[in-house]
């Protein structure tokens, strides 16, 4: 596997594998890769002929009170994995390389990251978007493959590629959980270990969601109450957001009549997890 620092040689790379015919397939990343980012990786095989990863942990995306610093990152087991699974090439800039002295352009989806995490965190998307443009630039992909527990990312990524005209499929991957439930996340490292009963809440409420709407319930102040009932019992947990929204705009929506996205982000100790799941579909 070819690791990749400059993006002037990325772009050579992908312009010679262009010239080739060969279909090119990017999974971006910020490394400390777990199953569920392997999952993406061997989909985005299937897909392409050549397959990049990019890890790259982007400042633009945290605030200044987020762990930015203490983001887990481990390249050398990163690149070993990668590797494994069949990967052609990892681009892994530097901060200076991606934001070099002077950097000034910033991409700005606005209408779907307004709620959720866009209300949360309010400069996230717009890290989100500008990193992703430029891995795009960088990467010249065919196809880009991202995961669905980032459900408004991958919304938001989507709207902007087809804003900004950009020649790209992009792929949602389903989430990969651990045998508990649990969605894979590089964050689950911070989890202490009797942090985890509280942090399997959030699957357990999404299942419960589930069955309610399995059984006929469609108001949306009845499914709330059930999973908020179900987070925050017995304590540990500060809910961020538990809302349904229509999955296509992220507007909130007050009953299930369709296709309805249950989307959480929950505070257990010091780490903020999401899930989702789609209702109704
Ligand atoms: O989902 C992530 O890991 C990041 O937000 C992404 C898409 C790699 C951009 O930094």
């Amino acid at each position: 596997m070819r690791i990749i620092e400059k993006v002037c040689e990325m772009q050579e790379v992908a312009d010679t594998w262009r010239s080739e015919r060969e279909k090119i397939a990017i999974v971006p990343t910020m490394g400390f890769l777990h199953e569920g980012h392997l999952s993406l990786l061997r989909t985005a095989r299937k897909l392409g002929t050549k397959c990049v990863i990019t890890i790259f942990v982007n400042p633009t995306q945290f605030a200044p009170t987020e762990d930015f610093e203490s983001y887990p990152r481990d390249l050398r087991k990163d690149i070993e994995l990668a590797a494994e699974i069949g990967t052609d090439a990892a681009f892994v800039p530097t901060i200076e390389e991606m934001y070099p002295e002077g950097f000034q352009t910033f991409v700005e989806v606005t209408r779907v990251t307004q709620n959720l995490c866009g209300a949360s965190r309010p400069i996230f998307f717009r890290g989100v978007a500008t990193v992703v443009s430029k891995l795009f630039h960088a990467v010249k992909p065919h196809v880009a493959v991202f995961g669905q527990k980032d459900f408004q990312q991958l919304v938001a990524v989507r709207r902007m590629v087809r804003d900004l005209n950009m020649d790209i499929e992009i792929v949602g991957q389903p989430i990969v959980r651990e045998k508990d439930g649990l969605a894979m996340s590089s964050r689950n490292a911070y989890l202490r270990a009797e942090e985890r009963p509280v942090a399997l809440r959030l699957s357990r409420s999404l299942q419960l969601a589930r069955e309610l709407v399995g059984s006929g319930e469609v108001s949306g102040a009845a499914i709330l109450k059930t999973v908020n009932d179900c987070l925050t019992a017995g304590g540990g947990a500060r809910v961020d957001y538990a809302k349904l929204c229509n999955p296509d705009t992220i507007e909130e929506v007050q009953t299930v009549e369709g296709p309805t996205l249950l989307a959480l982000a929950v505070w257990v100790g010091k780490t903020r997890l999401i899930d989702n799941c789609v209702l109704g579909g």
